[in-house]
């Protein structure tokens, strides 16, 4: 059974090197910790959020109705399950587990759509994967954990009218120039877009995130909202976070990091040659498949023991075992990962 709950922050512990939560390193940046400390003054009264919700709207070129701010993008998966309604609900696999979660806790039955590799909508096959009595459809881009980016084309050719469209861009501040986003896409009929500050802003332990899309949408999904869901200092992040000099620097670490990938993948082909990574890789982190024959757990339990965490993939519906998904570190960490990955699979136990 998979496990949908499981997240990568359960593969770390004292003293292992961490490939397995996306998170920024170095982040928050020391700026950013200060709008923090100083939105402190503010807590003693109830969060307003306006503010903040048309700075985000404004970053994307919308007006402020059409953004609704949210405790992470996860409480955005929840609010789509409750708020949206509907019965036929399509999921497309592999991809982040908690919309598919959160539909299941709202009782609403799911259809699971799973790409094969190279796990890409390529716009004219994807109709026929997805049904046309979906009424609901989720697909991630980039996507969580295949690092893969649909074209726009492939999302749009997805909506319809009578059906939402859940596009999950919590990684898309992590591609430089967000092409393919359709953040600020306001002529898509059904349209939501789910964003995220926690990853490429270090603010996963603060929670802030956000949803754009149709006013009349976002009523629906603000009406099943716990009150106050959003707190003073993650708005005060959300305002920050959406200033151009903010937006410009997110943009220059997605710079940096392509290059930071590259090495990672240039690294595992140098030093564990047999380990294929999913093509076109797109996010901060990398999908790999071990070579045939190799026991997944087994060599995640040797990593382990060289220091390292890696995020497991079989508990992402479409994959298994032998796939591992590896965050974008700098090049020396990637390889000296990639050294120890190619010394597990050298071990004994794998020689065939
Ligand atoms: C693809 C994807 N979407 C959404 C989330 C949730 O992000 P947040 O921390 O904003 O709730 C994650 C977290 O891992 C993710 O990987």
């Amino acid at each position: 059974v998979t496990d949908l709950g499981f997240h990568g922050d359960a593969e770390l512990a004292p003293g292992l090197a961490d490939l397995a939560v996306n998170v920024r390193e170095g982040a928050p940046p020391a700026w950013l910790r200060d709008v923090l400390r100083e939105s402190l003054a503010g807590v003693a009264a109830y969060p307003d959020v306006r503010g903040a919700q048309a700075a985000v709207a404004a970053r994307h070129g919308r007006p402020a109705a059409e953004a609704l701010l949210t405790a992470g993008a996860a409480e955005a998966f929840t609010l789509v399950a409750r708020g949206v309604p509907g019965e036929r609900a399509a999921v497309v696999h592999p991809q982040f587990t908690e919309p598919e979660a959160a539909l299941a806790a709202a009782g609403r039955p799911v259809r699971r759509v799973v790409l094969g590799e190279p796990f890409t909508l390529d716009g004219h096959l994807d109709s026929d994967l997805v049904t046309d009595d979906a009424d609901l459809v989720v697909v991630g881009n980039p996507t969580n954990p295949t690092s893969v980016l649909h074209p726009a084309a492939a999302l749009r050719a997805l909506a319809r009218p009578g059906r939402v469209l859940v596009v999950d861009e919590a990684f898309m501040d992590a591609v430089p120039g967000e092409p393919e986003s359709l953040a600020g896409a306001r002529d898509v009929p059904g349209l939501l877009v789910v964003r995220s500050l926690t990853k490429t802003w270090g603010l996963a332990g603060l929670r802030v995130g956000y949803l754009l899309g149709d006013p009349a949408l976002l009523a629906r999904l603000r009406a099943v909202q716990p009150p106050w869901a959003v707190s003073t200092p993650a708005a005060a992040a959300a305002i920050a976070c959406s200033a151009p000099a903010a937006v410009a620097e997110a943009a220059a670490w997605a710079r940096a990091v392509a290059g930071e990938r590259d090495a990672l993948l240039a690294a595992i082909a140098a030093h564990a040659p047999g380990v294929a990574a999913v093509p076109a890789p797109r996010a901060p982190f990398v999908l790999l498949r071990l070579p045939p024959g190799v026991d997944g757990a087994t060599a995640r339990a040797a990593l382990r023991e060289a220091g390292w965490a890696v995020r497991r993939g079989d508990t992402f519906p479409g994959l298994g075992p032998a796939w591992l998904r590896v965050a974008v570190r700098s090049p020396d960490t990637s390889a000296a990962f990639a050294r120890d990955l190619g010394s597990v699979l050298s071990l004994k136990e794998y020689a065939s």
